[in-house]
């Protein structure tokens, strides 16, 4: 496939698809704004298992992805020979869930000739704050002038998702550094075990939510992981289990009624949030002291912006309480415009295949563009 034309042109149109996990979803984007954004749910599905089941994934992905991507395109009102280009997720994720996404982006671009583009989800949510909405009517304000992203970085993400936690420093895109990641469980993957635990359904993090604003944060205590260590990773299979002891002797006693259930999950979605805090906290401080470098030695500039991203990012108590660390430092919180871009979802794609098109290696040969299951972010 030839380059794309003018190809960092905010006209551009891009038709997004992420089968990743349990959403198929599919997108249109022009440039950074949604156009439409599709989702087919499969929680009811997997929801008897208490977690996505890799098989039931691909096959709820092979009867959904051709009327999802066609509903993207209607709601966009564009068609397909008029897009530049298509993206699609090729990890990280269940590899036979990826695979149908890949698999139906291959022929769609080969159908209408449009280049194919490999896009890494992990850096999709990180980007996610960038997405933007459609303007529904004439303004009547002048636009205010806001800065371009160049102005934006350096900016740190924040991204807490059912796979990953991590800290991600991104001074250009494409160019990214991770600070700390978890070294066991996700943020999301604890919520939800403990959730199981409390017979909450799958995925349980945003019913702790729920739950958690009706009870009493300091009735249980937990500890606070990794106080010794010096580096900004976070480890989360500690406080999973000491979730599980209280929980397993608070029952044996009999002492889980509904009110406990609620103090419960207060007290452990803020031990969770704790650490999470903890860390960045420790991290901010470190990069205002300019005491990290990246790989070529040289001192991190301080980030102009911090950017929440993953489905945990949904979790109000996670905003307001991050906003207070950041407030301290002086440092903007940015999320994405709309809860649907926290969890999975394709104009996250779409937008970063937009703001790759300049960078992204354009592969001319199809079946090069394969499932990479363990992705990681793209660092250099
Ligand atoms: O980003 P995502 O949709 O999928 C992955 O890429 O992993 O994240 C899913 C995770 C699940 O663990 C889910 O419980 C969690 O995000 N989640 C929440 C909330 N909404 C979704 N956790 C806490 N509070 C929420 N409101
Ligand atoms: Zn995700």
């Amino acid at each position: 496939m030839n380059k794309i034309a003018k190809s960092n042109s905010t006209s551009a149109l891009i038709l997004a698809i992420d089968t990743s996990c349990d959403e198929t979803s599919a997108s249109v984007v022009q440039g950074t704004t949604i156009l439409s954004n599709v989702i087919a749910s499969q929680v009811e599905l997997h929801k008897p298992y208490g977690g996505v089941f890799p098989t039931i994934a691909k096959q709820a992905h092979q009867e959904n992805i051709d009327r999802t991507v066609k509903l993207a395109l209607k709601k966009a009102q564009i068609n397909a020979k008029n897009l530049t280009a298509i993206g699609v997720t090729v990890g990280p994720g269940l590899a036979p869930a990826l695979e149908v996404g890949i698999n139906y982006a291959k022929n769609l671009a080969q159908q209408y000739q449009k280049p194919l583009l490999a896009i890494n989800h992990l850096e999709a949510h990180a980007l996610s704050v960038l997405a933007q909405a459609q303007k529904k009517s004439v303004q009547t304000q002048p636009a205010k002038n806001l800065p371009t992203l160049a102005q934006r970085l350096p900016a740190l993400a924040v991204i807490v998702s059912g796979g990953h936690s991590e800290f991600v420093y991104l001074d250009q895109i494409g160019h990214y550094q991770i600070l700390g990641q978890t070294i066991d469980d996700a943020v999301g993957e604890c919520l939800d075990k403990v959730g199981r635990m409390l017979e909450l359904g799958y995925p349980a993090g945003p019913v702790l939510e729920k739950l958690a604003k009706h009870g009493n944060a300091q009735t249980y205590q937990f500890p606070l992981p990794m106080t010794t260590s010096q580096d900004f990773n976070l480890s989360f299979s500690g406080l999973k289990t000491a979730a599980f002891n209280k929980l397993e002797a608070l029952q044996t006693e009999q002492l889980l009624n509904k009110q406990q259930t609620l103090d419960f999950a207060a007290s452990f979605q803020q031990a969770v949030f704790r650490h999470l805090l903890h860390k960045l906290e420790k991290l901010l401080h470190a990069l205002i002291a300019g005491k990290i470098k990246n790989t070529q030695q040289q001192i991190l500039t301080p980030p102009k912006e911090i950017w929440l991203g993953g489905g945990v990012a949904a979790n109000m108590t996670l905003r307001s309480s991050l906003r207070n660390i950041t407030r301290k430092f002086n440092l903007p919180l940015k999320t994405p415009y709309t809860k649907k871009l926290c969890g999975d979802n394709a104009a996250m794609i779409g937008v970063t295949a937009f703001l790759n098109l300049n960078q992204i290696k354009i592969e001319q040969d199809w079946s090069k563009i394969d499932r990479q299951p363990q992705l990681n972010f793209p660092q250099k």
